[in-house]
C-alpha cells in the first residue's frame, strides 16, 4: 500500500465517524493538551479507532483527534501527537498531518514543549517559531513523493508563514503576554541532549531544541498548509543549570504555563481564521 493508499484509507475510516471540515488542525505538545477540553467539541475520534493509525505511547499524550469549535472556526486537534522515537517511520509520525490536510484544513498550528537553548529564555516562556533547523531527523519526505500531495522538491523559505505569525503576535500583545521569537531545531530524542550538543546548537544558530514539529511542518507545507507554531519554554536545555532534566520537570511546567497557553492559542486560532 502507497502512503497516499494509507491516508486515503484513514480518512475513509474518520469519515464513517463524523463529518466535520476543520479549517485549521492543531497539534498540542506535551503537558498542553488540555485546550482541547475547552473548546466547543463537535465529536472526538480515538487514533486507536482509525485503522493503520500510528498509536502514541508517551504519559500526557491522549490520543485521540477532537473535532470541535473555537468561538467560530472549525477545528480538528491532535490531542497528542506521534514521535519519531517511539519507533514509527517518518512516513507514519506525518501520517496525521497530510489526514488533516486531505480533512480539509488549510493552516496548521503546531505547539510544543522545548528545552530552551537562548540565554534569554526562561521556563514558562513561549516562543513564536520563526524558522526550524531539521539536519539532525530524517526528512520525512524521502522515498516516493507523494504527487498527490506536494512537489518532489518544496521551498522551504518561508515555513512558519508571516502572516500567521503576525496574527499570533497580535493575540500575544492583546493578552499582554511577552511572546519570544526564535528558530526551533528537532532532534530525534528521546534522551535530552548533552550540554556539548546544546553548545552546538546555540552555534548553529538554534534557540529552543525539541523531539518533534519540524518533520510535521516539513510535510504540511509540502501539503501547501499555512503553517505556524509556538513552543512552551519548559525548562533551560542539559548544561544551562545545575539540574538533570526530566519528563515530568517538563510535564509540570508545561502544566503551569497551560492556562496562559489556552488563552494565547484561543486567541491566536480566531485571528488567524480572519486571514486565511
Ligand atoms: N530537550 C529536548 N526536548 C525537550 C526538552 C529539552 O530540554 N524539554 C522539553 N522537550
Amino acid at each position: 500500500m502507497t502512503a497516499y493508499d494509507k491516508i486515503c484509507k484513514c480518512l475513509d475510516c474518520v469519515k464513517k465517524k463524523i463529518d466535520f471540515k476543520p479549517q485549521i488542525a492543531l497539534v498540542l505538545g506535551s503537558g498542553l493538551g488540555a485546550f482541547a477540553d475547552e473548546i466547543e467539541v463537535a465529536g472526538t475520534v480515538d487514533y486507536s479507532e482509525i485503522e493503520g493509525f500510528p498509536t502514541s505511547t508517551v504519559i500526557g499524550h491522549k490520543g485521540r483527534f477532537v473535532f470541535g469549535y473555537v468561538g467560530k472556526v472549525p477545528v480538528v486537534i491532535m490531542q497528542g501527537r506521534v514521535h519519531y522515537y517511539e519507533g514509527y517511520s517518518m512516513e507514519d509520525v506525518v501520517l496525521p498531518i497530510r489526514l488533516m490536510s486531505m480533512m480539509g484544513a488549510k493552516a496548521l498550528f503546531l505547539t510544543n514543549a522545548s528545552g530552551g537553548i537562548n540565554p534569554e529564555f526562561g521556563a514558562g516562556d513561549f516562543m513564536l517559531i520563526n524558522d526550524h533547523i531539521s539536519s539532525f531527523v530524517p526528512n520525512p519526505l524521502i522515498g516516493k513523493n507523494v504527487e498527490e500531495m506536494g512537489t518532489r522538491f518544496p521551498d522551504m523559505s518561508e515555513v512558519y508563514k508571516k502572516d500567521l505569525r503576525e496574527q499570533i503576535k497580535a493575540a500575544a500583545k492583546e493578552l499582554d503576554i511577552d511572546l519570544k521569537e526564535g528558530v526551533y531545531v528537532q532532534l530525534t530524542g528521546p534522551s535530552f541532549e548533552s550540554p556539548a550538543e546544546i553548545r552546538m546548537l546555540r552555534t548553529l544558530g538554534a534557540d529552543a531544541v525539541g523531539m518533534s514539529t519540524v518533520c510535521e511542518a516539513i510535510a504540511a507545507n509540502h501539503a501547501g498548509m499555512k503553517v505556524c507554531g509556538i513552543s512552551c519554554v519548559a525548562n533551560l536545555a542539559a548544561g544551562m543549570t545545575n539540574n538533570p532534566l526530566t519528563h515530568d520537570e517538563v510535564q509540570e511546567c508545561a502544566d503551569k504555563a497551560a492556562p496562559l497557553f489556552k488563552k494565547l492559542i484561543g486567541k491566536s486560532i480566531e485571528n488567524i481564521a480572519a486571514v486565511i
